[in-house]
């Protein structure tokens, strides 16, 4: 493999409102309406930014039930709050969840560019499929494409946004008020896709930005979702459970992506973890422990049917031996629902074991800042990772990692200590993206 370009650490935020889990929102500290408070996000982006973070990042989904977890059931569109966090932020990239699986890509197009513009280049799109089937029932469809339907929509829905966010040149618009010249039409392409799912004439009705095009996020685990994301992807969330899994995913995207003709350093491997950071070991634990009492065991076996397109586990015996589900999940999460259930059987596992290691998982990110420091060190050396986006697992943890585990990483020179760029392009190191009838112009020429 080519030599690395940089030996640091990319970090991304995660803000979560009340957090992923259904008993978080219960923590002394937690502000119950945190997910719909523009206060506890602003602080939260600003914090990031004083931290130096690469990007905050937003989740979505677009179904919800009464046993969806608290932070879903009432949260902010991230698209809209990313806007309103770019008045208030000057450096950090802004990274958005929205699915291909239900919605136009002109609209895609038009929103991502629009937060391009307000943030002066500062959008990524996270790239999702979907993976809950009641999602169709909110957008007038009969029912929920399958997993490997979806990776199809999703490779054409974003050939069909990137090929939009080209509809102008870099220098169409001339503004020559002498003249009385807008923009130069010989620089404004109409894109006349027509293709299996969608149909777009295009062009778009803005201009790109400072960073060319958004940056393109993805977290594919299964063989479809790796393929996509190697292919397509600047950068891949995923979750792993241990440093060895975590080189293996490693070095098959990596692999995957020069298959795909690309240089593996463009793209960056970014697992989600949620460090619990102390001053001392025993604080640490005991703020870990403060958050996994909050689960209790119907909590957990709720929490446990979400990768699984919200199997309801509370039909299974607790204390026997985790149930056999056959291809359950094959449609939904695959990668993570796959790993359940191989989890579950190397270790022989009760359906009890199972929900509470999937609920609580301790993980290796908790203890002393400088103990969390040297697993992010030995995960970069190593090779397991290029970097992390950070899910505060607990209230005010964001603060305690900004504050205590990041000037660590900055001594040791594996994180900056000032933003170098302005756009989230340039934080990562990557190239502008040419326009692509410039590009063919300047071949010709
Ligand atoms: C850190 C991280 C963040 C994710 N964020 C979202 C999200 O916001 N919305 C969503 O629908 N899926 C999200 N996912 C799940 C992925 O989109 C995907 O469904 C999952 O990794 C399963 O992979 P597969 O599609 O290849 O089966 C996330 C995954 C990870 C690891």
């Amino acid at each position: 493999m080519a030599e690395k370009k940089s030996k640091r650490l990319k970090l991304g935020a995660m803000i979560h409102g009340v957090g992923g889990g259904w008993g978080d929102w219960r923590h002394r500290e937690a502000i119950t309406d945190a997910s719909v408070n523009f206060g506890f996000y602003k602080h939260n982006a600003q914090k990031a930014e004083e931290g130096k973070f690469d990007f905050v990042f937003i989740a979505d989904s677009v179904f919800i039930h009464e046993k969806s977890s608290p932070h879903y059931l009432n949260r902010f569109e991230p698209l809209t709050i990313l806007s309103a966090l770019a008045a208030v932020t000057e450096r950090i990239g802004l990274v958005a969840t929205l699915t291909v699986s239900y919605s136009e890509p002109f609209h895609v197009a038009r929103q991502f560019a629009s937060l391009d513009h307000l943030s002066g280049g500062r959008a990524g799109w996270n790239i999702v499929t979907s993976w809950l089937s009641g999602s169709a029932g909110n957008y007038s469809k009969e029912e929920h494409p399958a997993h490997e339907i979806r990776y199809r929509i999703a490779q054409e829905h974003l050939d069909v946004v990137k090929g939009l966010w080209d509809s102008w040149e870099d220098d169409a618009f001339i503004g020559d008020k002498q003249a009385g010249v807008f923009f130069d039409p010989d620089k404004l392409h109409t894109l006349d896709h027509k293709g299996e799912f969608f149909s777009v004439r295009g062009p778009l009705n803005i201009s790109r930005s400072k960073q060319g095009q958004p940056v393109i996020f993805q977290a594919g685990t299964s063989e479809d979702g790796r393929n996509y994301a190697a292919k397509n992807a600047d950068a891949i969330f995923v979750g792993h459970e241990n440093i060895e899994e975590a080189k293996l995913y490693y070095k098959d995207l990596k692999r995957r992506a020069a298959g795909f003709g690309r240089n593996p350093d463009d793209l960056f491997i970014l697992p989600g973890i949620g460090p619990i950071v102390g001053r001392t070991e025993e604080e640490a634990e005991r703020k870990y422990l403060e958050k996994v009492n909050l689960v209790t065991i119907e909590d957990a076996i709720t929490a446990l049917g979400r990768p699984f397109n919200d199997h309801d586990f509370s039909q299974y015996p607790l204390d026997e031996p985790f149930p056999e589900l056959g291809d359950l999940g094959k449609d939904s999460q695959q990668g993570g629902s796959e790993r359940i259930k191989r989890l579950a059987r190397e270790n022989n596992f009760t359906l009890r074991q199972v929900a509470l290691r999937f609920a609580t998982p301790r993980g290796n990110f908790v203890g002393t800042p400088e103990k969390i420091a040297d697993i992010l060190q030995q995960w970069l050396e190593e090779e397991a990772s290029d970097g992390f986006i950070i899910n505060s697992a607990i209230p005010g943890g964001l603060d305690d990692f900004v504050e205590l585990v990041v000037p660590i990483l900055q001594e040791r020179g594996i994180f900056h200590t000032e933003y170098e760029h302005e756009t989230l392009r340039g934080h990562l190191g990557l190239e502008v993206p040419a326009n692509r009838y410039t590009k063919v112009k300047a071949v010709v020429q």
